[in-house]
Formats: structure tokens, sequence, C-alpha cells
């Protein structure tokens, strides 16, 4: 007892020197961090790991009293400098004037909306990507912002899974690339710049893997298959330079990664070496309960934060539960310390301790009007949406449009300003979306006639309709016509027959691919497909315009289409680049990061899936091998998919030998020419096979592509560099390695139609 006593008037004495001791300089970032530490009370380090969403419904004087007490680390959804200036002033009225930072879910955009990360990743084009990771940060900074939660790099390859319209697709080395770039995008040289916001990737780990493609479920995956197909995109993006981590929902082989230790601790920091900030989803640290593998609160936050979890995100357990677990010595001082040293050394990167203010800036600049037009960026925005359209079909050349005779315009989504922006539309405004039909009737000016009918409802199903509508409190998501869908069906029908052409905007209202929106089927809502019927009826040509957030199972809508473009949800600027590509004013370009099945009861589908003992063999009985007897097989548009209106050929792949010694790179070149008349973009793209290893490999893998631009009747070589790295994989032992022996080298314009070549690594 004495002893102890003595201790605390030890620690307490060391505590008031280093509290005398004068500050070390700010360039000297641990050894500010560590002072900083060192004079913070147990109430003020706990408040640092609270951070909460702040909604207009929310106290907010008592949320600035709070933090004036040193109780709360940051905020997210808060989003204006007049909204964040109140809170940040409290923050400096705390004792130690620490900081607050401001995050928000900037994921494709912030007020300037860009189409969804799946129609991104159709772009194939880093320097679109880049621009709009760029751009977002500009805005969300100039709006007082600090961090975005974003980039998503969740490999999805279960389309049932409504979030796949928020990540890049199945493919892990384009996720990768994609994620790099967008962290580059949002940070610039540095995430303490005056327009450089931090990244904090997400979800970690494997959410795209849920089971069944339903939100939010458990995850069970071989440590081979993540280390190699699901791990990698998060890693790229944190060797980008991103500042954090956001922790996943689900569980991983039993375990939530909320409360994961291999995952946050020997992976993550041990392996991977990362040092930045980890944050909780929404309530995830109480969701430990609800997993099955906390009591109670108390033993939620404590594996919460053993398991290396800095951040609770609108959690309060770690604000009702640490002072105890920290007093009873169940969580340690240390363990306590090193997030709290996490969190400020994220508030430092964003260079808040140099000036809380960098991005909030002086009230006397604060704008009259955050929502005005002319903030928004609206060259790169149709820039990037023309280019994320991938042509599915175009028979008989349909498309391009003439600007002249008659159109008529149909379809629940020609018409939808929140549905063009998408889901996670940050501060997007629906009234800035330049809808399908205003594009097309700007497009079109008076050299053609544009008739306009709804024709259907994007759903006819009650529940749906209520189901999607429950989210937002500001606007219904989707307007229902009340009138009858017989009714809705004739209007269009008359549009069509007096015109020329009819272009149908279907598919899914931004709700349907969402958070919590999984979905059972791959269809177009039936009475969608209704009105696709009666216009297929009137024998006039027709254009299916598609707007959704992941792939939909259109078999069937591609034999009524005479042309098909997918557009996903193309963002403000969508229907100005819709009407680019269905008139010819751009060529279009895109190219699919993720596999449409034909039916939902071939999920998973995904090009780069393992080899198999009995593999089928298109054009061959199908008994006896792996496949539906049921239906054609294969997918009903592959990965890397997308026509032009020029057509392009790949030839003459060659490689530059035939063995490749370790430590060396090997060329393979190929001549792509435009065969058409028009000039135009396509992407070339490079897969790798390992013909024989030590554990079954994809069929193909997806190494390197380059977009380029040829003109009409041009030809260019196009040379690829494959190095030993590019060959590497995790082996059952979890290592990283290239076996020697033969592989494949595919080169092609998807990943289907490709010309192959071989070599040996030595
Ligand atoms: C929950 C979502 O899962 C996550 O992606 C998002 O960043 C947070 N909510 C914050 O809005």
């Amino acid at each position: 007892m004495k002893l102890s006593m003595l201790g605390l008037a030890m620690a307490l004495a060391s505590q008031a020197a280093l509290a005398a001791t004068p500050a070390p300089p700010l360039q000297d970032k641990q050894a500010f961090i560590e002072h900083l530490i060192q004079q913070m009370t147990l109430d003020e380090k706990i408040g640092q790991l609270r951070l909460i969403s702040i909604g207009p419904e929310m106290p907010h004087a008592k949320i600035r009293e709070e933090i004036a007490a040193g109780r709360i680390g940051g905020t997210f959804n808060s989003r204006t400098a007049p909204e964040n200036r109140p809170m940040q002033d409290a923050a400096m009225r705390s004792r130690l004037k620490i900081p607050m930072f401001f995050a928000y879910d900037v994921i494709h955009g912030n007020r300037t909306i860009f189409p969804i990360s799946l129609g991104l990743a159709a772009t194939w084009d880093m320097d679109a990507i880049a621009k709009v990771g760029r751009t977002s940060a500009i805005e969300a900074a100039a709006d007082s912002l600090d961090m975005t939660f974003a980039p998503m790099v969740d490999i999805a390859r279960d389309p049932r899974w409504g979030r796949t319209s928020e990540g890049f697709g199945e493919d892990t080395y384009l996720t990768s690339r994609i994620g790099q770039v967008m962290v580059k995008g949002f940070q610039g040289s540095s995430p303490a710049n005056p327009d450089s916001i931090m990244a904090i990737v997400k979800h970690f780990a494997l959410y795209g893997a849920v089971e069944g493609g339903r939100d939010y479920n458990t995850v069970d995956m071989s440590l081979p298959k993540m280390y190699n197909d699901y791990l990698p995109p998060y890693r790229a993006s944190l060797d980008a330079g991103a500042g954090g981590v956001m922790v996943a929902l689900n569980s991983i082989n039993g375990v939530p990664a909320t409360s994961n230790t291999w995952l946050m601790n020997d992976l993550l920091r041990g392996e991977w070496g990362f040092k930045g900030v980890t944050i909780s989803d929404h309530g995830a640290i109480q969701e430990l309960i609800r997993h099955g593998v906390a009591k109670d609160g108390r033993e939620a936050a404590k594996l919460a934060i053993k398991a290396g979890i800095d951040m609770s995100m609108n959690d309060s357990l770690y604000g009702e539960e640490l002072p105890g677990l920290v007093k009873s010595g169940e969580v340690t001082q240390a363990e306590l310390d090193q997030a709290v040293r996490e969190v400020l050394g994220a508030k430092y990167e964003m260079g808040l301790f140099k000036d809380p203010y960098v991005r909030i800036g002086k009230a006397e600049n604060d704008l009259k009007d955050y929502y005005a037009d002319a903030r928004l960026h609206r060259d790169a925005a149709r820039d990037v949406a023309r280019r994320s359209l991938v042509l599915l079909e175009n028979r008989k050349e349909t498309l391009p449009l003439k600007k002249a005779g008659t159109i008529a315009l149909v379809g629940p989504l020609a018409d939808a300003p929140i549905d063009m922006m998408g889901s996670w539309a940050a501060d997007g405004r629906p009234a800035h979306s330049v809808t399908v039909r205003e594009g097309l009737r700007r497009a079109v000016g008076d050299k053609a006639k544009l008739i306009y009918a709804k024709g259907s409802n994007v759903t006819g199903d009650k529940a749906m309709f209520d189901y999607l509508n429950f989210l937002n409190f500001d606007a219904p998501e989707i307007v229902d016509d009340l009138r009858p869908a017989a009714v809705l069906i004739d209007e269009a029908v008359k549009a069509a027959k007096q015109a020329d052409v009819v272009v149908a905007v279907v598919g899914e209202s931004r709700g349907m691919s969402h958070e919590s929106s999984s979905r059972t089927t791959l269809e177009i809502p039936a009475i969608q497909r209704d009105l696709i019927k009666a216009l297929k009826a009137t024998g006039k040509p027709l254009v299916l315009v598609l707007m959704n957030g992941r792939p939909l199972s259109i078999g069937w809508e591609r034999e009524q289409a005479d042309a098909l473009l997918e557009t996903w949800f193309s963002g403000t600027e969508g229907g100005n680049a819709i009407a680019d590509v269905l008139f010819g004013d751009y060529n279009p370009s895109g190219k699919l990061a993720i596999t449409f099945p034909r039916s939902v009861g071939q999920i998973p589908m995904y090009y780069n899936h393992l080899r198999i003992g009995r593999p089928f063999t298109p054009g061959k009985p199908g008994n006896y091998t792996s496949q539906y007897f049921e239906e054609p097989n294969g997918p009903l548009y592959p990965f890397g998919y997308g026509l032009s209106y020029s057509s392009f050929e790949v030839s003459g792949l060659q490689l530059a030998k035939n063995q490749l010694k370790r430590g060396d790179t090997l060329q393979a070149t190929v001549t792509v020419k435009n065969t058409g008349k028009r000039d135009g973009e396509t992407v070339v793209q490079l897969y790798l096979q390992d013909v024989s290893a030590s554990m079954s490999r994809p069929v193909k893998e997806l190494k390197n592509f380059q977009k380029l631009l040829l003109k009409a009747g041009e030809s260019r070589t196009v040379t690829f560099s494959i190095s030993e790295d590019d060959l590497k994989f995790y082996n059952g032992q979890l290592q990283r390695v290239a076996e020697p022996g033969q592989f494949n080298v595919q080169v092609g314009l998807d990943s289907e139609a490709v010309q192959q070549q071989s070599f040996e690594l030595l």
C-alpha cells in the first residue's frame, strides 16, 4: 500500500514535470504526440477515440460542451464550414486544444457527383479516376472536410450484394490499381495540404464476400484466397499512403473483423506494418454482442480495443466502458495510449495541429451558398461519365443516333435526378443532375423532336417501393406514378409509334443497389419488362439505356433491344454524357469491371476462377463437367467486355523470349488496329496463367492493361513488360512465390477473346 502510494506520487510528479516541460517542436511528430499523450487524462484519452455522427436533429450545444470537455475526437456527416467551425472552436476551448477532424463519405464526388465506383472502374482510365479523387478532395476540403471514408476496395463477386455498386468490381489487380489512384487523388502530395483529405480504406476486410450477397453477413474464406484475391487491394491502397482503415462489419472465419486480433494486429499492423488510424464501422463495437462474441458492452469494448480498433464510430461503448476497463487493468494504459497515439497521428498527418482551421478557413470567407451550381466541376464530371459507359450491343449500327426525326424517350429512369447520382452521393443535389431527358433535349436542340413518356414505375411491388423509400428523409427516393400500369405503357407506346427510334431508360433505382439492398434476382423489375415488351411490339428500333449498380441478368432484354448501353449511375453530368454517346459525340470506350451472369443461379461467376478437374468446354457435351445443364454456360458478358462505334483487332502477339530468368523482364508485344471508320479508344488487356503450380491457379488473371486512342485505320504496337513479380502468388504456406514452369500470356480486348503465347520461368 505504501509502495503504491509512493508509485502514484511519483507518477503524478513525473506527469507534472512533463507538463511543465515545454512542448517539443511541432516538426518532431513523435515527440510532439508523446508529450501530448503524457498530459492527457484518462477521460481525454478516451474522448479522442470517439467519432460521432452529426445530424440536424442532434443537440448541437450539448455536443459543443462535450467537445470542449475533451470527450469527442471527431465527427462525420457535418459538412460545411459554418457547421464545423463552432465545433472546432469548442475543441480550441478544451484544456489541451486537441483539434477535431471532420469526416464524410465522399465516395464518388462530394458536390459534383461522378459515376458510382463500379462505373469508374469501367473507364479503365487511371487519369480519369485520378481526376475524380482530386476533384472530390478539392470540393470536400473547400467545404471544411478533413477525411473521407473511401476508397471502398472490397472485391465483389456476388452481385446480389447491393454494395457491389460502391466498389470497383471483381478483379484484384484492377481494384488495387484504382484504390491507389483514388488514395493519391484524395490525399494529393500530402493529406496535410489544405486541398487534400485523408483516405480511409474500407471495409477491412473481405466485406464483399458476405455469404449469399446478404449485407452484413459472414465471410468464410481460405487463407490463400484471401491473400491472393481479396486482401491485395487494401494493401495496395495503404501502400499508396492511405491514412487509415475502416473495419468491416462482417465476421471472418467466425471472428468479427471488429474483434479480430489476427486481422487487425497480426496482419495489418504486424505483417503489413500499417501505422495509421483504424476506425470501426457504424455501431460495430456494439454489434459484437449480436455477433455472439461479447456478452455485454464492457466485453465488446474490451475486445475491440484489444483487437486494435482505435476509434469507435457512433457507438457509446468506448465512452462508457473504457474508464472502468482501464482502471481495473483489463485494458492496459499501453493499449489505450496506442489507440490515442494513432488518432493523434492521423490528426497530425491531416495538418490539424499546425492549423485546426486549415480546411474550415475564416468565417468571413464562408460562402453564402454552398450548393451553388457554380461550385461544381461539370466538365470533369461529363468527361469521366462518358468514359464509364459500356456499349453492350449495337445491332445494325442502331447507334449512334441521328440528331434528326423523332425520338421517343421513355422509361422510369429517363427523368430521375436522384437516381442519376447513385448511392452514397455525398452532398450532391438532385437538382444539379442532368437527367437523360435533359441531356437528350440539350443535345438535339431543335434539330430533332423529342417525345417523353414515363412508361412505367421502377417497380410495381408496393413492399419494394416502401422499402426503397424508407431511408430517405428529405424526399421520396422513388416517386410512384399512380396511374394504372397499362395507362403508362399505352402512353409510351403512343410515343414510340410516332418516333423513328425509341430510347428506353430502364433498370434499378439507385436504392436498389445500395447498402442493405441485397437482391434475390438480378432482373429488371417485371413492370419495366412489360414496358420493354410493348415497345418491342411497335417494331421501332429500340435502344435500351440501362441504369443499375450491379450486373443484371439481361439475356431477355438483349434479345429485345437493337442496342444496349450500360450507364450505371453516371452522376451529375450523366444525362449529357449519355447523350454524347447516344449521338456519337463521344465514341464509347468503357469495359466491364465485373462479369454479367446470365442468371442469378450462376453466381458466383467471375472470370479468374480457379482451374478444376472437370471443366466445361464450350461446344462440347456438358455431361460430367462442371456446369449447369438448363441454360448456356459462361457469362452473358465477360469481364473486360465493351464495344465501340469503331472496331479493333488484336494480332501478332509475340514474346521477346520464351524463357524468363528471375529478376529479369520479358516483353510481350501485340498489334492493335482500329479497323473501323471512327477514332476511338480501347483497352488492351494482359492476362497471365500459371500452367502448373503447387496449387490450382486461376484460369487467367489480369496483370496489366493499356487504354489507347487510335485514329480510324491506325495500328499501334503495344508492349507489356512482364516481371517475376507478376508471376507471384501466395502458396499453401502463404509464401509469395513465383514457381518455375510454363506460363501462358493472353492478350485481348476482353477476358475471353484472347491471343495466347507461352514462356517458361526458370
Ligand atoms: C456505414 C457504412 O458501412 C460505411 O461504409 C460508411 O462509411 C459509414 N456507415 C459512415 O457513413
